[in-house]
């Protein structure tokens, strides 16, 4: 590409497109990516992103669409904000890389204190910096069992926490997660998610029938479920898993990979209903893009392991880390209220639109800019996604049966109506015609 940089925000009026969908190109790359990359990835449509400026990406064709994916929930500031930018460059043009774990560098100790200064948590915490969202949850897994010297783990069925094997062993959104890949990491539960008659299950099923409480290491619970299907629990849901752990002495560790760095309004989801966890786990929206997972502890937790117990060679990366400094700062600076303010505005037009279609649009949910809408069928929702990105609007399907909206969190309004407005008429081709056949027009 070799436009000026800033060619996007001068472009004709987003999203513009400019071929048929997917265009020559993009389907040419398609084809070559075909015979290279690794058949597990689970690609949604042919967009083919070639550039991206706040919630504006330009595809391989020269097409501009309306962004509400952020690379599944990750460019919290924009795609490539100018001071993330800057602060990656400047740091690359000084220092890349001297592993953190090993060695003393300014930058990463100074990325531990500011997590910790933004942790949910009262008491002073400490940080382990990885590289993405399925190590801050290994991470706390193994600090889980080590504090605790107990061994069992809850998750919840519906949860997305990684691919790699801790994390995927938690994970139960879809059974393809696991198939072919046991046995998976021994002493894992699965708990009943969201509503607070489910908190029973505790008491009557699991310490009565299958282990007792004080062998239980960890509840580990995304806050709001992300791949699940954008799933926003019942108020008390988090509050009684806060209970249980204090009764039996557990630690609740918020998975805040998807949910958190400000997509909910607040710094961590969980900060919705005011629960403390003990360890939160975080990655995506936290450095604008670039590859940083966390996990952040409280001091009498984290102090409890030393030097060699835990470490990865990349973890904390100089420009990972200056990305996420200036990321934070942005977040605080008023990207946050965005959130908020503009996911209020989603909330209220979808839930609008599905009183014109209440039979296909089954649920509107969602806090900020994590929203999720459910429809009656997995096809129809596939429709709806391909509705979308035929008309320039970048949106993703969770779970079985949603469409899950987490844009950049520079959203304007301006921004949001259009995308309304494109989502709308695209549940409109897909309420009519009874799925048109997303697998066709792909072929
Ligand atoms: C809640 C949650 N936890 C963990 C992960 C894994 O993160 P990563 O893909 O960076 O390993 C994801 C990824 O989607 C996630 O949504």
């Amino acid at each position: 590409m070799t436009q000026a940089p800033g060619k996007l925000a001068q472009a004709p009026a987003v999203p513009h497109i400019v071929t048929e969908l997917p265009g020559p190109k993009a389907r040419a790359h398609v084809e070559f990516d075909r015979q290279w990359t690794s058949p597990s990835l689970p690609r949604a449509y042919p967009i083919v992103p070639v550039r991206g400026e706040g919630c504006v990406i330009e595809d391989i064709d020269g097409n501009l669409f309306l962004d509400f994916n952020a690379g599944i929930a990750v460019t919290s500031t924009g795609h490539c904000h100018p001071k993330v930018v800057r602060r990656i460059q400047d740091q690359a043009a000084t220092l890349i890389h001297y592993a953190g774990c090993d060695f003393y560098l300014p930058i990463f100790a100074q990325m531990c204190a500011e997590l910790a200064r933004i942790a949910p948590m009262k008491e002073k915490c400490r940080v382990f910096l990885g590289n993405s969202g399925t190590e801050a949850v290994e991470a706390s897994i193994k600090l889980a069992r080590f504090a605790t010297k107990r061994q069992y783990i809850v998750a919840f069925l519906g949860a997305f926490h990684g691919r790699s094997y801790g994390s995927v062993s938690l994970t139960a959104s879809k059974a393809k997660y696991h198939a072919g890949f046991g046995p998976l990491l021994p002493g894992v539960f699965h708990a009943p998610f969201g509503h607070v008659a489910d908190l029973k299950w505790f008491d009557e099923v699991l310490f009565d029938r299958l282990v007792p409480p004080t062998e239980v290491a960890a509840i580990v619970v995304e806050p709001i479920q992300g791949e699940g299907g954008y799933i926003v629990p019942e108020d008390g849901f988090l509050q009684g898993l806060r209970a249980i752990c204090d009764k039996h002495g557990i630690l609740l560790v918020a998975d805040e990979v998807q949910a958190g760095a400000g997509r909910t309004g607040k710094m961590w989801s969980i900060q919705n209903w005011d629960v403390e966890p003990d360890i939160v786990a975080t990655a995506k929206g936290i450095a604008s893009g670039m590859p940083l997972g966390a996990m952040i502890a409280r001091d009498s937790l984290m102090t409890k392991w030393g030097p060699g117990a835990h470490g990865t060679t990349y973890g904390g990366n100089p420009l990972a880390c200056a990305a996420s400094l200036e990321t934070i700062e942005l977040l605080e600076g008023g990207l946050m209220d965005n959130a908020k303010a503009r996911g209020d505005e989603l909330l209220a037009g979808l839930r609008t639109l599905q009183g014109r279609f209440p039979s296909a649009i089954r649920d509107v949910r969602g806090i900020g800019l994590m929203i999720g809408v459910e429809f009656d069928t997995a096809e129809r929702a596939e429709a709806v996604q391909w509705g979308c990105f035929q008309r320039g609007l970048l949106v993703l399907e969770a779970g079985h049966t949603v469409v899950r909206m987490s844009p950049p969190l520079v959203l304007t309004a301006a921004e949001a109506a259009i995308g309304l407005d494109l989502f709308g008429k695209a549940v409109a081709d897909a309420a009519v015609a009874e799925a048109p056949g997303a697998d066709a027009a792909r072929a």
